[in-house]
């Protein structure tokens, strides 16, 4: 009895000095891996649209793959010019699913001198080349091919409070 007890007990230290490597390795290693994972634009070409909804250079995102939410963080707002001048927010929210982006926020297009919120965008599937933003007025229809890559985002500073309450009539 006296012998095994004093055999057992190196045995425990070096399985709890195992069982701490075990537990300490993943961890260590999980978390500078973690920082390498999927584009918001690899996304957007797996739910069917075009990678240039968004500008270029984002890197900051969240999404919640069981509901579709995910919300961008850009470095600060901005403008892209397609066929119409499109205004970025420094945050721009959805809901993703498949061929569609609903529940929008943070993305406004401008439409004769006015600025419209985009309130979702939606690609016909099966791919009819057209692509559909609700301004909320309006289905403005656009060609996909205009969105094919990421444009160029000139900072621009979101509308201040007194500008809002101009547009805010429409
Ligand atoms: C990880 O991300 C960085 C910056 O985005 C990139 O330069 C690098 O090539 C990526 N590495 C891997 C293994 O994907
Ligand atoms: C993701 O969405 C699901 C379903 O709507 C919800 O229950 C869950 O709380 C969400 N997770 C996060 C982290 O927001």
């Amino acid at each position: 009895m006296a012998a095994s007890s004093s055999f057992s007990s190196p045995m425990i230290q070096i399985q709890s000095l195992i069982l701490l490597f075990l537990l300490l390795l993943p961890s260590s290693s999980s978390s500078s891996s973690s920082s390498n994972s999927t584009t918001i634009y690899e996304v957007l070409k797996s739910k069917g649209l075009p990678v240039g909804l968004l500008p270029k250079g984002i890197t900051k995102y969240s999404m919640n793959d069981s509901s579709g939410e995910f919300e961008v963080m850009m470095e600060e707002p901005c403008n892209a010019k397609f066929e119409n001048e499109v205004h970025y927010d420094s945050s721009i929210k959805g809901t993703l699913e498949y061929g569609q982006i609903g529940k929008l926020s943070g993305i406004s297009a401008q439409e004769l001198f006015l600025w419209f919120p985009v309130k979702g965008i939606r690609v016909d599937v099966p791919n009819s080349g057209v692509i559909h933003f609700d301004v909320g007025v309006a289905d403005k229809q656009f060609a996909v091919s205009i969105f094919e890559a990421p444009p160029e985002c000139t900072p621009q500073p979101d509308a201040g409070e007194s500008d809002q309450s101009l547009w805010s009539v429409w």
